[in-house]
């Protein structure tokens, strides 16, 4: 009877049609690796990668994503990101500002330092990490979007965090620099919208294979001595994203991800089992600075 009973839902799943989950930062590295994992089941996903301008998209179709799967908006315009949702029963949060050199008259050399810079020519985190996704967890809501999994970074508990201080001294002191912070920002609007939430917190950012370390998960920033690394794989983050919509034990958590090195420990398969060795403790959101807007 047991068995019967689970024949028909295995056959019901498989039956079901694929699930339509849009992902931002889709022509990123991070957004882009979780669009491509979404495309290769498509048995159970019929993913759209959102890219922030046509240049992008062509790269992607010129790449073999089928164009029907790639839609066009830049996360700063609610209106366009309130379209691209459309008929969206998920969203995977990718985009985030990118840190890059900034440019001067003179060449990429700072004339007042004689270095290189770095900074956020293409769009600061006031605007693309906490305006960005509060648009799209607006539309995320309006359109009836049930989960939202989002992708931030460790170090939101320090607001002296080296990542904040980029960008800093770069205009308006009260909007430029502490990414870390207008990521938190949205993090604490994504909890309070009443969608079902995700939040990941991946260590440093790796370009490595993903599949092939075992991943440790942790809460506020806190790193127990010999358990992993601060790095993980952004494939592994990718994954994690996917997997997050796939299993329970992802809904209304927030949780820091890193992973051990490769050869060490086991490779994480068991994703439904991977918030266990929290105990359903979650990171803490007194913690850290969350900026007024
Ligand atoms: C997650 O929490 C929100 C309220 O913050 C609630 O509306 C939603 O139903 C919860 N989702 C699950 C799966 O428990």
């Amino acid at each position: 009877m047991q068995r019967l009973l689970l024949a028909s839902l295995v056959a019901a799943a498989a039956a079901a049609a694929p699930r339509r989950v849009a992902v931002t930062g889709a022509g990123g590295q991070t957004g882009q690796l979780a669009f491509r994992r979404m495309l290769a089941r498509r048995d159970e996903f019929d993913p759209i990668g959102i890219v922030r301008n046509a240049q992008r998209r062509d790269e992607l179709v010129e790449k073999g994503v089928p164009a029907d799967n790639v839609r066009v908006a830049d996360v700063t315009d609610a209106q366009a990101i309130l379209e691209a949702l459309e008929g969206c029963e998920a969203l995977l949060i990718g985009s985030s500002a990118k840190v890059a050199t900034l440019e001067f008259d003179t060449g990429v050399i700072d004339p007042a330092t004689g270095r290189p810079k770095l900074g956020f020519p293409k769009g600061q985190p006031y605007e693309v990490d906490w305006l960005g996704q509060r648009n799209q967890i607006d539309a995320a809501k309006k359109c009836g979007c049930t989960h939202v999994v989002i992708c931030s970074s460790m170090g939101g508990t320090n607001p002296d965090h080296m990542l904040n201080g980029l960008g800093r001294d770069d205009g308006d002191p009260a909007t430029k620099g502490n990414i870390l912070q207008w990521k938190r920002k949205a993090e604490q609007y994504l909890i309070e919208s009443g969608l079902t939430y995700t939040i990941i917190h991946p260590g440093g950012l790796v370009d490595k294979p993903g599949g092939c370390r075992e991943l440790v998960v942790g809460v506020d920033d806190v790193m127990v001595d010999g358990e992993g690394t601060n790095t993980i794989p952004r494939d592994d983050v990718a994954e994690t994203m996917v997997q997050a919509l796939r299993h329970e034990a992802f809904r209304n958590r927030s949780f820091d991800l890193r992973s051990k090195l490769e050869g060490d420990g086991d490779p994480t398969s068991d994703f439904a089992r991977l918030l266990a060795p929290l105990g359903g403790r979650d990171c803490d959101y007194s913690l850290g600075k969350i900026p007024d807007d």
